[in-house]
């Protein structure tokens, strides 16, 4: 690590702790089982400590005493040392996993419904694949700081701890000569691992660019050769993929060069390690059995150490992870503080004065509307893109909120209902239909519709025009529409929203350009469907289709986020405005294109 980074380290210290001591709270849970897996690990650093100090019998005994009876002993020995320890191991191992994991599962379903709890906005602050990142990789980083880190720490320490004491067992003059001089050769050896690393790291970069490069030119391959830019591409690419060539070779010649110096090192260690005991058997301090077992403590010693400099980046990590995932636990719900009973609403709906603007936007998205839409009539909406009108809608189910005005159910503020029971009143059908990875009955009948017979099933989906396709597909109902409805065209997707919403049955019915990305066969199938589905309900339709708007009981004309004219169809063409201008411009009739 650089010395700045180094220093922004401590500056977080405080707040790192922090952060770890509310992680190991998610830890909580799984106490017992770390009971059990530090036992465990007990058991573990005292076998691996037995078995190091029985190489001073078995070379004493066996080779140089010629101790028959010993050596009958000691194979036996070593076999139930090893048991233990498998056993143990498993133990640590299993018990650490449990803890690890599930604290890693515990955080993704608690993330996860945090993010449907939060307003809207919030995701258009952060894109679903940040989202998908901290459900992911964040929380499974979290989990080992958390919990694997904890299992290094001490399992590694014990281990270095219990063959310390081997070694000073076996002879305290050479133990202490290595401790002085296994620093010095450790720090080499960092050295020399370090350039290795930052190599890595370079060429990971380079491989990650030489990726986007070719996804991108891949994914564009039509824009590519329809622009003629092959050649600029490959040129590009070529450069890349040199870059990325050089980079490798220097990594090969580093890591070559380091390890065939790191073999250096631990000669030299060898040699000293050879030369302190060398003395202590010339003075008769030392048998070949003692030296035998330093020896082998030393190698168990060094992967031990090796493994917890790696808790520090670990930990890091970890804490870096669990700080955006505290971050989302810790933003705010939607206010759903409204306490006023609602069961099914009449379906009056009210603006009063409301303006509404996005998060880091610098004009209202709305301003100053006001107007009320009745029970069983229909409301058309118009005007150009980007003039409000998705927004407008997205305000009654409470999507985002009114920067100042209201907007009233029945007579009373949004706000003042639950949110689940305002939601309740409304069905949606969007530009976008979202389908689920399912059956069709289970896209229909989806949320709370779930509890829906076969019989009103049926009858959403024949309302919706859409039986016609269901039945010609080889498992009806129970066929499965794929990733995101990916098998199923953009008309049928439609129709499955609309028999939805049909099963739905809400007094309040809002469609948002429904039709506008369909072809004029399925746009005449769904228009029929959205006709049956239209009475009794108040409805609220953004449409560029000039009958539906005809037909409207009023029609709000939109102008950058201002309602500039208001009335039938007939009333705002005898004004000759906006309406009147768009109406010659942009509504049409299905076959007109
Ligand atoms: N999620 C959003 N975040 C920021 N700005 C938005 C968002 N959605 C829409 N807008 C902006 O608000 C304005 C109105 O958008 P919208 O209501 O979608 O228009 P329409 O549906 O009439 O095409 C536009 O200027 C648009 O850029
Ligand atoms: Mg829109």
């Amino acid at each position: 690590m650089t010395d700045a980074a180094d220093a922004a380290a401590a500056a977080r210290a405080p707040s790192s702790w922090r952060l770890y001591r509310r992680l190991l709270g998610f830890a909580k849970p799984y106490r017992g089982l770390l009971v059990f897996a530090a036992v465990a690990m007990l058991v573990e650093a005292a076998a691996a400590g037995a078995f190091t100090s029985m190489m001073k019998p078995v070379v004493d005994e066996t080779f140089i005493a010629r101790n028959a009876h010993v050596s009958l002993l000691l194979p036996l020995v070593i076999v139930a040392i090893f048991l233990v320890r498998g056993i143990a191991g498993y133990g640590t191992d299993i018990y650490m996993a449990k803890s690890g994991r599930g604290v890693a599962r515990d955080l993704r379903v608690q993330v996860f419904a945090k993010y449907l709890r939060m307003p809207g906005q919030r995701f258009d602050n952060e894109a679903v694949g940040s989202m998908l990142v901290r459900l992911g990789s964040d929380s499974d980083q979290v989990a080992q700081a958390a919990i694997d880190a904890m299992k290094v720490m001490v399992q590694q320490s014990l281990q270095v701890l219990v063959m310390l004491g081997v070694m000073l067992w076996a002879s305290w003059r050479v133990t202490l000569a290595m401790l002085l001089l296994g620093p010095l050769l450790a720090w080499m050896m960092d050295q020399v691992g370090r350039r290795y690393r930052r190599l890595g790291h370079r060429i990971q970069e380079s491989g990650a660019q030489l990726m986007q490069h070719a996804d991108q030119t891949l994914s564009g391959h039509q824009e590519v050769k329809v622009y003629g830019a092959q050649q600029v591409e490959q040129a590009r690419y070529r450069g890349l993929a040199d870059h990325n060539f050089k980079l490798a070779l220097k990594v090969e010649s580093t890591r070559s060069i380091s390890s065939a110096v790191v073999q250096l090192m631990g000669a030299v260690g060898l040699a000293m390690l050879l030369f302190f005991a060398g003395h202590e058997a010339m003075a008769g301090r030392l048998t070949a059995g003692g030296f035998v077992k330093i020896m082998l403590s030393m190698l168990a010693i060094i992967p031990a150490l090796k493994q917890l400099t790696n808790v520090q980046g670990m930990l890091q990590r970890g804490v870096a992870s669990s700080e955006r995932l505290f971050s989302v636990l810790d933003a705010e719900d939607e206010v759903d503080s409204g306490d006023r009973p609602l069961s099914r609403a009449r379906g009056l709906i009210e603006f009063r004065d409301v303006s509404a603007q996005y998060h880091g936007q610098a004009a209202p998205a709305l301003q100053h509307i006001s107007f009320s839409a009745r029970p069983g009539t229909v409301t058309a909406i118009v005007g150009r893109s980007g003039s409000g009108k998705s927004t407008l809608v997205k305000l009654i189910p409470r999507f985002y909120e009114p920067a100042s005005g209201q907007v009233l159910l029945d007579g009373h503020p949004l706000r003042d209902y639950r949110l689940a029971d305002l939601r309740r009143q409304v069905a949606l059908v969007g530009q976008q239909v979202m389908l689920l990875d399912g059956s069709i009955a289970a896209n229909v009948a989806y949320g709370e519709l779930e509890g829906a017979t076969a019989e009103q099933l049926q009858r959403a989906v024949a309302g919706a025009n859409a039986m016609e396709f269901v039945e010609r597909l080889p498992e009806g109902m129970q066929s499965s529409v794929g990733a995101r409805g990916g098998r199923l065209s953009g008309g049928q997707r439609q129709r499955l929203a609309i028999a939805r919403a049909m099963l739905k049955d809400a007094p309040i019915l809002i469609l948002d350009e429904a039709t506008a990305a369909l072809d004029t066969e399925s746009e005449r199938l769904v228009q029929d469907a959205l006709a049956r589905l239209m009475p009794d309900r108040t409805t609220l339709v953004i449409a560029h289709r000039l009958s539906t708007i005809e037909h409207a009981d009023q029609v709000l004309v939109l102008d950058q986020g201002r309602l500039v004219e208001q009335g039938t169809h007939a009333e705002l063409l005898a004004r000759g405005g906006l309406y009147a201008h768009l109406h010659r411009m942009q509504f049409r009739e299905p076959g007109e294109g």
